[in-house]
């Protein structure tokens, strides 16, 4: 089974919802956020674990990957996650997570990579699933589609067109994982 941790709209768990994968569970770090509601929609159970409400990043993540482990979850799917999970998850599920990051890696990693790639002039993009270490986006890349930048592009435009190519990307190369721990 599948676990998925968001942030905020959730058009990548939208994404993996629609391809039939197995979700048996969603949590946020944040309440009110758009994926909240589909995975409410999907019927799918959720959680929020916000950071303020634990001593420390540790205990949340640790009660976050435990309150995994006990609905069966394998394999976690970061759509849209945007807090560094410490080394405590990654512990427990080092090699079964991955990441979904709207720029190519290595070459454009942390919180605002598709600002950095307009800002550096580059002509072309990328969508890209990584798997997730205790780094910011250093774990090794699993699958990368090139997404061109186009003249006039904007933060916006580049990021819509980025993450219509993650939407086909992410829910395949997540098909693929689960098909090969059988
Ligand atoms: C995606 O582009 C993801 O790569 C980035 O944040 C965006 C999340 O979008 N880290 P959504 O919440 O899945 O709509």
């Amino acid at each position: 089974m599948i676990g998925v941790l968001v942030s905020g709209e959730g058009t990548n768990l939208q994404a993996l919802i629609d391809a039939g994968l197995p979700i048996s569970c969603v949590a946020s770090n944040k309440s009110g956020v758009a994926a909240l509601d589909r995975a409410a929609a999907a019927g799918i159970e959720s959680a929020v674990f916000d950071a303020a409400d634990y001593p420390s990043r540790e205990e949340r993540d640790v009660a976050l990957a435990r309150w995994l482990q006990a609905r069966g979850v394998e394999l976690v799917v970061l759509a849209g996650y945007m807090h560094l999970l410490r080394p405590a998850f990654i512990d427990v599920y080092r090699g079964r997570i991955v990441n979904t990051h709207p720029a190519p890696l290595p070459a454009f990693p942390g919180a605002t990579p598709v600002e950095d790639v307009i800002a550096a002039g580059a002509t072309e993009s990328a969508a890209t699933v990584i798997g997730v270490d205790e780094g910011v986006d250093t774990g090794p890349v699993l699958a990368s589609q090139p997404v061109p930048v186009l003249p006039g592009d904007t933060v916006e435009t580049l990021r819509a067109r980025t993450k219509a190519v993650e939407h086909q990307l992410l829910p395949r190369i997540v098909a693929e994982l689960i098909a090969q721990r059988g």
